[in-house]
């Protein structure tokens, strides 16, 4: 019902129709989509963040390293499988671990994250650092492309979402070259209730909306069980999206661009840059407050929210913000910046240039009357 909003709501006839095709073999559609072989031991769970738990649970390493500006959920589920979590920068212009850094470290374990899509190369991390065991994060990065390869193929373990990037309640994948010990999964049907109500579109919005209207968009501290595997209507939606998710990535770029258009020479906006050698899936589109305005990020989005805008600032808890990691402040810096600055945007296949356009106008307004 709502028109700018980073959550994408399932129409009631799509889960119909996907319910209908009775496709859900999540790993076969990955083979014939993106090419990744179909001899990974593939395992699914209601949430990313309990397959990176019990992946973690199962490796051997005491230390893992992530990129200092991430979702917190990552870090989360590596502390509650008992490992010790060190942090390394990133790169401003890709918001990805910055790649240089590495050179000399000896590292046996790290998780490298596709952020918003943007593709991080994995093969170039390998020949720095031959012997480590990679966790390539594909949550936001189906169908983001190194060359004329899709990502997703280069990790030891390999993770995908189910609803970040096609409209669906919850769900993710978790791809691995050796077996994983798991406890006895079952079935997630009291779990998906919630985002049922949150995600299926229909007039109930209303009330919601008016709820998420007066909140920040911050996510509930999250807890972590591994014992269930995504539901089949997650899997049955995802069959579905991806399908049209492949048919939509052209019209994506052009999104991005439009939002690059409107915001060129903003006094205090700086977009992502687009590269035509990016090839990114465009998850959501970043944008950094300048540095003299950030006080107000929080303002801003919430202003806008109170509008019906549902924007977000990301990751305002990434784990360089959080008092355990406070000791990687110093040099995690662009990371630290990032976590203060960056608000993602919506991009949907069904926004116009208008919309975008409207609403940089709308955001820039809203700026001025904090300043
Ligand atoms: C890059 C990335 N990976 C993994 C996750 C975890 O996914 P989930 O929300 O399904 O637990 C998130 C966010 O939540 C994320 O942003």
């Amino acid at each position: 019902m709502n028109s700018f909003d980073l959550i994408e709501k399932i129409s009631f006839i799509d889960l119909i129709k996907s319910l209908l095709r009775k496709e859900s073999n999540v790993a076969a559609l990955l083979n014939s989509h993106l090419g990744i072989s179909n001899t990974w031991h593939a395992y699914t769970f209601d949430w990313g963040r309990n397959a990176l738990y019990a992946l973690f649970k199962n490796l051997p390493y005491k230390i893992i390293h992530f990129p200092a500006y991430t979702c917190p959920v990552l870090t989360g589920a590596a502390r509650a499988a008992n490992k010790q979590v060190v942090l390394i920068d990133v790169d401003p212009a890709t918001y990805n671990l910055d790649i240089s850094l590495l050179a000399g470290k000896k590292i046996e374990c790290m998780v490298a994250v596709h952020t918003f899509g943007n593709p991080v190369d994995i093969k170039k991390i390998r020949k720095m650092l031959p012997n480590t065991y990679i966790v390539e994060d594909c949550a936001h990065a189906l169908f983001s492309k190194i060359g004329d390869e899709y990502v997703g193929s280069q990790g030891d373990a390999v993770l995908f979402s189910f609803y970040k990037q096609t409209a669906n309640f919850n769900g993710g994948l978790l791809l691995t070259k050796t077996s994983l010990k798991l406890p006895k999964q079952e079935i997630t049907i009291p779990g998906i209730w919630p985002d049922v109500l949150l995600k299926l579109d229909g007039w109930h919005h209303v009330l919601i909306d008016k709820i998420r209207q007066q909140q920040p968009g911050k996510m509930p501290v999250p807890t972590y069980d591994d014992r269930y595997y995504a539901h089949p209507w997650t899997l049955s939606l995802f069959t579905f999206g991806v399908t049209q998710l492949d048919q939509q990535m052209q019209k994506r770029q052009q999104i991005a661009s439009w939002y690059c258009e409107a915001l060129e020479h903003n006094p205090y906006f700086v977009p992502q840059q687009v590269v035509p050698s990016m090839q990114s899936s465009w998850y959501q589109f970043p944008v950094t407050v300048k540095p003299l305005y950030k006080k107000h990020r929080h303002k801003l989005v919430l202003s806008l929210r109170r509008q019906a805008l549902f924007i977000a600032s990301m990751w305002e808890d990434a784990p360089i913000i959080e008092t355990d990691y406070k000791q990687w402040q110093p040099s995690c810096p662009r990371a630290l910046e990032l976590a203060q600055t960056v608000i993602t945007l919506p991009v949907q296949a069904q926004m116009n240039k208008d919309a975008v356009k409207k609403f940089v106008t709308n955001m820039t307004k809203t700026m001025e009357e904090f300043i």
